[in-house]
């Protein structure tokens, strides 16, 4: 028995412990961590000059769409690489997303693309061509003087394929009381 193993005089049911001093590794690893929870605190919560997780989670999400959308900017367009994104699950859901976004497609050519003021997207009938390349020229450089814009200086090339991979999704799909159909029978 070291100097340093005294039994002290209280007994928990049995139980009798020494007052020894805690060993220094044990002792500075607690320091250190309360340090290091200090800096963390004012790091992250008081001066916020870190990002936190969901914020740097919300932008690595944001550079990697970014990455995606410059990647399809720079892909050729051509019908095989349209059609290729009309099977792209994930492009025609942010196809989808920009079709329904208020004001837009979904304004004039309605939530089903039956048609409004616009024509039915679903049936096979085509005013300008229904080819995926014919889709994506109207999509993007519109009909001004029939009030279809041209898209692509709002909305950027890479949404401009996306929208059209949502659209290809809808041809012949003729969705109940839509518009009859205008154009030629492709
Ligand atoms: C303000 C109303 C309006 C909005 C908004 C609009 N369109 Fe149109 N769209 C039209 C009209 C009108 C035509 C028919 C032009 C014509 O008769 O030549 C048309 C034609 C089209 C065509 C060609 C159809 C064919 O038969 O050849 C496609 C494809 C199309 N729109 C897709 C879209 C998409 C995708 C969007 C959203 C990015 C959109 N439109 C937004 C009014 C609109």
């Amino acid at each position: 028995m070291t100097q340093q193993d005294q039994v002290r005089d209280h007994d928990f049911d049995g139980i009798r412990e020494f007052d020894n001093r805690l060993p220094n590794w044990w002792l500075w690893s607690f320091y250190l961590a309360c340090i290091f929870s200090v800096i963390y605190w004012v790091h992250y919560h008081v001066l916020r000059t870190g990002a936190a997780p969901l914020q740097e989670y919300a932008m690595e999400m944001k550079a990697a769409d970014e990455r995606a959308a410059a990647e399809l900017a720079r892909s050729p367009v051509d019908d095989a690489s349209l059609l290729a994104l009309a099977q792209d699950a994930a492009a025609v859901a942010e196809g989808r997303k920009v079709f329904m976004t208020p004001g837009q497609c979904v304004t004039c050519h309605k939530e089903d693309g039956g048609g409004l003021v616009g024509p039915n997207l679903t049936d096979n009938a085509w005013i300008h061509g229904g080819s995926p390349m014919a889709i994506h020229k109207t999509i993007s450089k519109g009909v001004p003087e029939k009030g279809m814009q041209a898209w692509e200086a709002l909305l950027g090339p890479a949404k401009v394929r996306q929208v059209t991979a949502f659209v290809l999704t809808l041809k012949g799909k003729n969705a109940p009381n839509g518009k009859a159909p205008e154009g030629k029978v492709e």
